[in-house]
């Protein structure tokens, strides 16, 4: 896919209230990551993945209640696609050319993004947490991509700022990635009380060498002093350098 970039498309902004946190518009005629899932699940709109869902349940006699095990059932099916899958080659394409543009080249990513699926009507599917507890990174940024319009019950809620817990949902649509501090900034779900189902991925990228862009600076710069990248120990062992 011969896509020339106009970086003076890209359009980014910062989220109102979340520390940091910026969404960054991207045309999803060039990645269209909702067609290509839709395609997968066989439905005709992510949306309503639940409904089909429902349907597909009933037809093989089972019951049509919605629990966390449809969710990982159908959030498997995108975790095995094969790495040569259109999919992917879409994933690779918008990481090198859409945030690449934005933060520069030098980094590295998850080269297997998590797969999301909170079907409509079903309990949170992801504790509060932050990701640092876990990967001990601290030189990774969160990019969270829904491939449908996320609000309130089915997207992701984030604290506002470091420690204050006082967690929030972040209105993303289909089209617009969110790029925030998951390492730090607290974030989970809580039950999807809408009626529209929500697949996505997310994935975290770190700047390589010691010039951290600006655009990566005004993610991260905003840590309280003891989480600073100053302090970094990096051992860079989940992602795949390119
Ligand atoms: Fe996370």
């Amino acid at each position: 896919m011969g896509i020339n970039i106009d970086k003076n498309q890209l359009y980014i902004f910062d989220v109102d209230g979340i520390n940091g946190a910026k969404i960054l518009n991207y045309d999803t005629r060039h990645y269209p990551f909702a067609k290509i899932a839709a395609a997968v699940f066989k439905v005709n709109s992510l949306e309503y993945l639940h409904k089909d869902w429902i349907r597909y349940k009933m037809r093989h006699g089972k019951p049509p209640e919605l629990n966390y095990s449809d969710n990982l059932s159908l959030r498997k099916v995108l975790q095995n696609l094969d790495d040569n899958s259109l999919f992917y080659k879409v994933y690779h394409h918008f990481v090198r050319q859409i945030i690449c543009s934005v933060f520069g080249c030098k980094m590295s990513y998850s080269s297997h993004p998590k797969m999301r699926v909170h079907l409509a009507g079903t309990a949170s599917v992801s504790k509060w947490h932050r990701d640092a507890d876990i990967t001990r990174r601290r030189d990774q940024i969160n990019i969270w991509l829904p491939f449908t319009n996320a609000y309130q019950g089915n997207s992701l809620w984030i604290e506002s700022d470091y420690g204050l817990a006082d967690y929030q949902p972040v209105s993303v649509n289909y089209g617009q990635a969110l790029i925030f501090d998951g390492g730090f900034l607290d974030h989970g779900t809580v039950d999807n009380d809408t009626d529209v189902s929500r697949v996505s991925i997310d994935f975290r990228f770190s700047i390589l060498g010691s010039h951290m862009p600006e655009t990566a600076q005004s993610i991260l710069a905003h840590r309280p002093h003891d989480l600073r990248l100053a302090d970094l120990r990096s051992t860079q062992t989940e992602n795949s350098p390119w």
